[in-house]
């Protein structure tokens, strides 16, 4: 399961992604589609996307009481999305609804992947702001294991974080890892950046990558470069 690249679409609107997407013609890249575009753009994008033949990461990161969860992932589901996220602070309860919600009926269901803390969050703001006192790491891999433990595959996760995340959460359980830039690229607002190279070799399963591809001006070999650096 996974080695694959997934190009985070962060676009406005609908033309500007589909235009963005007739550029690699033949070639069907694995989509990340987030909030701004979804609340843009609503359910049609995906399906349009999903009927020109690509995977899809619906990454909403749903946050709610377990009974709306349930019903919210239900909805994604019958969308044919590959994959989808929630907050695992949301508990494992929550989890575990979200889960059940997402199967289909004939057993099937897109990957649901945990948020663990926000890389926006720092140890200063957790303990400010939430309360939590304990050492952000130790925080970011008790969320791992509560939601391995709710049954969800994986992790979003920085590439730093991915080996620790396997040894405690077991070598099948997902990372899927944004923060990627080339060696000789910007790396813009990002903190903590790997190469596809460097991801590969760390164990993740999944880059996400935006802006090296969407801003490149070459999309299709930037995208080509991170395939023949991570995957192949
Ligand atoms: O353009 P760039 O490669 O930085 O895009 C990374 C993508 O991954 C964006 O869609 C961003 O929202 C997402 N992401 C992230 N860091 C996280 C979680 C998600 O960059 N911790």
């Amino acid at each position: 399961m996974g080695k694959d690249v997934i190009i985070a679409c962060d676009f406005a609107g609908k033309n500007e992604c589909l235009a963005f997407l007739d550029k690699f013609e033949g070639r069907k890249p694995y989509v990340k589609i987030g909030m701004e575009l979804f609340y843009a753009a609503g359910p049609e994008i995906v399906r349009e996307i999903k009927a020109r033949g690509h995977k899809i990461f619906l990454d909403l990161k749903l946050h709610d009481i377990p009974n709306t969860v349930k019903k919210s992932m239900s909805v994604l589901s019958n969308l044919d999305v590959d994959m989808t996220n929630l907050h695992a602070a949301g508990t494992i309860s929550m989890m575990e609804a979200a889960l059940d919600g997402l199967t289909r009926e004939d057993g099937t269901r897109p990957l649901l992947i945990a948020v663990t803390q926000l890389t926006s969050t720092d140890q200063e703001r957790m303990e400010n702001d939430l309360l939590i006192k304990e050492p952000i790491d130790k925080v970011v891999m008790h969320y791992a294991s509560n939601a391995a433990k709710a049954g969800l595959d994986g992790v979003v996760c920085s590439p730093l974080e991915a080996g620790k995340v396997h040894n405690t959460c077991g070598a099948n359980f997902l990372t899927i890892t944004p923060g990627v830039r080339f060696a000789d690229g910007d790396v813009g607002d990002q903190k903590r950046v790997m190469t596809p190279e460097q991801a590969k070799k760390i164990g993740s399963d999944y880059i996400v990558v935006g802006r090296p591809i969407t801003a490149a001006a070459d999309p299709v070999a930037a995208y080509e470069r991170c395939v023949k650096e991570f995957v192949d």
